[in-house]
């Protein structure tokens, strides 16, 4: 596999494939006025805009990746980014591969970089200014699997790492576990991440050291099962993070908190968790 250096400071490696074109130059609308009783067709201007997206395919190593430049009608396509990637595969290029599923933010399969910005696909508006070329890349720092879709194996192994999920030996011997309201609130910021990685691969220092370093995403919900009054092994999960690599290569540059398109602030949480372990082994 190919490693992807998405940035926004990139050379780009553009045009090694011809130019195609989505959609007929001029589109037609229904003008009422134009008639008596039955709505007319009415011309309106084409709003063609490019997109530069990336491509590297498997079944070729040898080539190197490129960017591939596609033209899309915008009066013909949604608002979104992933309506113009869903487009351009539907009626250009079927072959053009990237992950999907929910469409409105909730799968975060849709994670890439878009005009330098890791943000999901769903979520982001396609610039209408034609005269601006809007580049795609996979998540930057990532092994690529094919065009826009990273390899998640080692983001997944991480978070499995941190045992996500309720731990507690003495489990109430009727009914559910009580929290109070306060207690609930602890977690709010942390349960809605949605595990799409745009944070950590915005991170330097998981670029730098994402063998060890468990990353802004991974380590917010390592604090948001210590943060949980129901789980009893805060202890042995802050243990856990007792080393130089998993957690202190946070230098708390609050990338990971600009990019996150949920608005969640993973940085925070990070400082949370040092701040608790600080105090709590003083
Ligand atoms: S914190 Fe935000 S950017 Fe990071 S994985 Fe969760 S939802 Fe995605
Ligand atoms: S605050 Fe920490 S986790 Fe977030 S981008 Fe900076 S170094 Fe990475
Ligand atoms: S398609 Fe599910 S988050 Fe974008």
């Amino acid at each position: 596999m190919i490693r992807s250096t998405a940035l926004r400071s990139l050379p780009s490696c553009s045009a090694a494939r011809p130019v195609a074109s989505v959609a007929p130059l001029a589109v037609r609308s229904f003008n009422a006025s134009q008639s008596r009783g039955f709505a007319q067709p009415a011309e309106r201007p084409a709003q063609l805009k490019e997109f530069k997206i990336y491509r590297w395919n498997p079944d070729t190593p040898a080539e190197k990746p490129t960017l591939q430049s596609y033209k899309v009608d915008l009066s013909q396509c949604g608002p979104m980014m992933l309506d113009a990637l869903i487009k351009i595969k539907n009626e250009v290029d079927p072959t053009l591969t990237f992950r999907r599923s929910c469409r409105e933010g909730i799968c975060g399969s849709c994670a890439m970089n878009i005009d330098g910005v890791n943000t999901l696909a769903c979520l982001c508006r396609i610039d209408k200014d034609t005269s601006k070329t809007s580049k795609v890349y996979p998540l930057p720092h990532m092994y690529v699997v094919k065009d826009l879709v990273p390899d998640l194996t080692l983001f997944y192994k991480q978070y499995k790492s941190i045992e996500p999920f309720l731990k507690n030996d003495n489990p109430p011997a009727q009914g559910e576990f009580l929290q109070s309201p306060e207690e609930r609130k602890k977690l709010d910021g942390m349960y809605e991440c949605i595990l799409c990685a745009c944070c950590s691969t915005s991170c330097p220092s998981y670029w730098w050291n994402q063998d060890q370093y468990l990353g802004p995403a991974v380590l917010m919900q390592a604090y948001r099962w210590m943060a949980d009054s129901r789980d009893s092994y805060g202890a042995d999960r802050k243990e856990k993070m007792q080393n130089s690599m998993s957690l202190y290569r946070c230098h708390t540059i609050f990338n990971c908190a600009r990019t996150c398109p949920k608005g969640l602030n993973p940085a925070m949480a990070i400082a949370k968790m040092k701040l608790e372990m600080a105090t709590e082994s003083a």
